[in-house]
């Protein structure tokens, strides 16, 4: 089982994307996703993505599990995922993998529940579709673990989905996404269908039963706040293009980009209402998304923009 295999896990990349692009060709132009994108998910790591709706985070997410909707396509770049280059291998092979080793947790995936299906039947299906034959005891006691992971008790697997709140919808979503101990957990948005309240405490559900299984994560929002949170790193996206990458203690600390300060500005601030203020001057065409990251401290990288420290490389290839 997982736990086993945590340990070794502590180490090296779990999930390592290098020159990834992503386009959707459409009639009269090409909308290019994602551009260009190197990242790596270390063991035992939650690496956040920010970026406002229509960054790219979404198409990174699809690329890497192979569920980009046509007419996306992977146009350049490589993954590697424990050591395999994703995108050589073939499409039963990948199924294999995605099915034992990832979970992916989608934006709304609770309204993904069986409505018509109790909680226990459909904790049963996952394990038995995943092959897992075990005796109704170790079953129940497979599932009790797995809702105590996620602060739920098990005298709710009778019931049906309509007969629980929206916030422990998605904490059986998640308890059903880790029922296999997948080794990387990619969620995308997991709890912007909540309330503000739920969000924080769903989200740290989350996150305490990534941890308790040792698997890495993948964690996708525009909430900047949230994501501060639970991730050690983060990664910031803007037009397809990472144009920040740090720690996130060092991103809040010591921010570059001009798009980073504003989504940290855009965080709502109890004692500082002077929110939303973006810096004065700053244009985003003038943003050199092609020129390449400079790391400004120790693993903390930036792109490059007109009038930053950065600058004075701005006419290098990118
Ligand atoms: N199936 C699709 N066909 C065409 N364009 C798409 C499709 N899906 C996403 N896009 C476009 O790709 C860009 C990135 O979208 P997305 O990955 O959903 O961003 P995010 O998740 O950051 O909001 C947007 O311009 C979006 O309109
Ligand atoms: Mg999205």
């Amino acid at each position: 089982m997982t736990k086993e295999t945590a340990p070794e896990r502590q180490n090296g990349c779990v999930l390592s994307i290098a020159g990834l692009s992503i386009h959707y060709p459409l009639r009269h132009t090409t909308i290019r996703a994602v551009e260009n994108v190197d990242l790596a998910v270390h063991g035992n790591e939650v690496l956040g993505l920010a970026g406002e709706s229509g960054s790219g985070k979404s198409t990174l997410a699809l690329g890497v599990l192979r569920l980009l909707r046509p007419p996306g396509r992977v146009t350049a770049g490589q993954i590697h995922f424990d050591g395999v280059e994703l995108l050589e291998q073939s499409e039963g092979r990948f199924r294999e993998l995605r099915w034992r080793r990832f979970a992916y947790i989608p934006q709304g995936s609770m309204s993904a529940l069986n409505p018509v299906m109790r909680l226990q039947d459909q904790f049963s299906d996952t394990l038995v579709a995943h092959g897992e034959r075990m005796a109704p005891a170790a079953l129940r006691a497979r599932c009790t673990e797995a809702l105590h992971g996620v602060g739920l008790e098990p005298d709710i697997l009778p019931r049906y989905p309509h007969e629980l709140s929206g916030g422990m919808r998605q904490r059986i979503c998640i308890a059903l996404a880790l029922l296999l101990g997948p080794q990387l957990i990619i969620a995308d948005e997991p709890t912007s269908a909540l309330d503000v309240i739920s969000q924080r405490v769903v989200l740290e559900t989350l996150a305490e039963a990534r941890r308790a299984i040792g698997a890495s994560m993948l964690l996708i929002g525009h909430d900047m706040a949230l994501l501060a949170q639970v991730t050690d790193r983060l990664g910031i996206m803007y037009a397809g293009r990472l144009v920040e990458m740090s720690t996130t203690r060092a991103l809040f600390a010591n921010p570059q980009h001009p798009y980073t300060r504003r989504l940290i500005a855009s965080i709502p601030d109890v004692k500082d209402r002077r929110a939303f203020v973006s810096e004065a001057g700053e244009s985003e065409a003038q943003w050199p998304l092609d020129a390449p990251m400079v790391e400004v401290a120790a693993g903390h990288f930036v792109r490059p923009w007109q009038g930053g420290e950065g600058s004075s490389r701005e006419g290098a290839a990118g």
